[in-house]
């Protein structure tokens, strides 16, 4: 029988969401070893459900299943993928290219597309476990997760009456991002701090003192 890597880290942060929602429309970015795509596939398969499962790979024979649609693209071939997707969708999971830049692309992209209450789950937004001696201790993942965390803040803050999102950081983290409304998103800015202005640092002058 196939090996699935652990999905202890989807189970705790997605699956308190997803059990609200029936008959799900399941849109998947990344497939590879076929974990996320089982445990989607599972709940599809118990709630009556659809998975639509997108890898730039030929992952299509991974599962022989009613539930589920391969389809061989790039995540940003958005005219291809859009003509072999439901109009609307109630999840959508990106675990495809984790550069801050790709999450924005394709957070903005089809954000339009998924249905009120829907939700939005991205891979890899904690940096914590790629810190210099820490467990995977990797530069480019450390810089580049704790990037996407920031762009997702800065989404966040010009859009928090459209959407509430959720950070887990349980191993290399997950945010749920849940859309409240069919507002446009408005576009994003990066969040002016006062952390380095010369008030906190007469403020943090003082309470050395
Ligand atoms: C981290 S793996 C996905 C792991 C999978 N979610 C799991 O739980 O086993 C990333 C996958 O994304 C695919 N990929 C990379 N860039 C892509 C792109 N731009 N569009 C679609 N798939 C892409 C790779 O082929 C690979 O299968």
């Amino acid at each position: 029988m196939k090996e699935f890597k652990d999905l202890s880290k989807i189970n705790y942060s997605v699956t308190r969401f997803i059990d609200k929602i029936y008959n799900p429309i399941i849109l998947e970015f990344g497939v590879q070893l076929g974990s996320s795509t089982k445990y989607f596939l599972d709940i599809c398969k118990k709630k009556n459900g659809k998975l639509y499962s997108v890898d730039v790979n030929d992952f299509s024979k991974l599962f022989d299943d009613i539930n589920w649609k391969f389809i061989r693209a790039r995540d940003d071939d958005f005219d291809y993928i859009l003509k072999n997707i439901p109009s609307q969708v109630d999840i959508i999971y990106l675990d495809t290219i984790h550069t801050a830049k790709h999450v924005k692309k394709i957070f903005n992209y089809y954000y339009p597309y998924l249905k009120k209450n829907g939700y939005f789950i991205i891979d890899d937004i904690s940096w914590l476990p790629y810190l210099k001696k820490n467990e995977f201790d990797n530069f480019y993942c450390e810089i580049n997760n704790k990037e996407t965390f920031d762009n997702l803040l800065n989404i966040f803050d010009k859009n928090s009456k459209n959407f509430e999102i959720t950070f887990f950081f349980k191993d290399t983290g997950t945010a749920v991002i849940e859309k409240l409304n069919n507002n446009e998103l408005s576009n994003d800015q990066k969040i002016r701090t006062r952390e380095f202005s010369i008030k906190n640092f007469f403020r943090k002058l003082v309470k050395k003192l």
